[in-house]
């Protein structure tokens, strides 16, 4: 069945855990707005001979029951609740990935794609995942906004300069899939593709492994000294001009709106960005924006030495 409506629509293989279940809520809508168009065709039709002008016919007012209004009104309304529901749970569940996923930094700019593994390791334009595993994405842009497309996963997330967004997936089917870049960027925007290798486990460790690299934790803290961060954040624990990178990540930091937010991947490289928006209360706003001074892959190297430092792991 599943398959069926999916060559009749001509869709991309379902090759992520999560494709399956956007179609599903895909066709559903598809096929209730077919039924609804039908019904109201053939609604027009039977009126059409029904009130049509003839001899002998005069029309009069008629009125709807009051009650049939209220329960066509109610039925609609709750059909829509329960798409947004069923669609909002599916929006929460690529936001939040399973513990122990692999992730994996997806560097947007004109006009390619950048991958880093948690290894250090590095790849242009082709992404490779291991299938039937869990793999977090964590994207940002370098220049513009992009948008990270994978259509045979279902997937669709924007690339935003000083931001990282993020989902995640487990490739079900060996093979290789476009990437897309889903967002107007400039000339090149229609040539911004990319290919996901989903690889064997075993193919995918072997290729990581053989690609060997600075592990990223590693070259985050050789980062974060050369560019001075360490002037004035501590890695023991001490706050001093500003906040300590020792169990930072994860935790709750209060600002001086009074508003508290979690140390996650996005509020640290928004921090590094434009480190004026959200300041930690006891602090002063003294320090500078590193936009455009770091590339996506150091910012990610240094969220993921700040990781390193300790995390917790508290849940949203
Ligand atoms: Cu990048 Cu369109």
């Amino acid at each position: 069945m599943n398959e069926l409506f999916r060559l009749a629509l001509d869709l991309p293989p379902q090759a992520s855990s999560v494709a399956r279940h956007i179609d599903y809520l895909h066709y559903t809508v598809i096929g209730a707005a077919f039924l609804v168009a039908f019904l109201a065709f053939l609604v027009t039709v039977s009126f059409l001979v029904r009130f049509r002008e003839r001899p002998g016919y005069t029309p009069r007012a008629r009125s709807v029951p009051h009650s049939l209004e209220v329960v066509l009104a109610s039925f609609t309304l709750v059909v829509f609740i329960v798409w947004w529901v069923i669609g909002f749970s599916q929006y929460r569940d690529i936001h939040r990935p399973p513990p122990g996923a692999i992730r994996i930094y997806v560097i947007a700019k004109q006009w390619m794609w950048q991958f880093v593994y948690p290894n250090g390791t590095n790849s242009e334009a082709d992404l490779r995942v291991p299938v039937g595993q869990p793999v977090e994405v964590m994207i940002t842009s370098r220049d513009v906004i992009h948008s990270f497309y994978v259509p045979a996963f279902r997937l669709k997330q924007d690339a935003v300069p000083g931001r990282i967004t993020s989902l995640w997936f487990t490739a079900v089917t060996p093979g290789t899939y476009d990437i897309l870049c889903a967002e107007y960027c400039g000339a090149g925007h229609s040539r911004m593709r990319g290919r996901v290798i989903a690889m064997a486990p075993s193919d995918y460790a072997r290729w990581v492994g053989s690609h060997v690299a600075p592990d990223l934790a590693e070259s985050g803290g050789k980062l974060a000294a050369a560019y001075g961060c360490l002037r004035c954040h501590t890695i023991d624990g001490t706050a001093y001009i500003g906040p300590t990178w020792r169990g930072l990540y994860g935790s709750r930091v209060v600002l001086t709106t009074g508003e508290i937010v979690t140390a996650d991947d996005a509020y640290l490289t928004e921090s590094m960005m434009d480190p004026g928006v959200k300041l930690v209360v006891g602090f002063q706003p003294v320090m500078p924006s590193y936009l455009g001074m770091l590339s996506g892959a150091e910012a990610a190297a240094i969220v993921e030495y700040i990781r390193s430092l300790g995390a917790t792991e508290a849940a949203p």
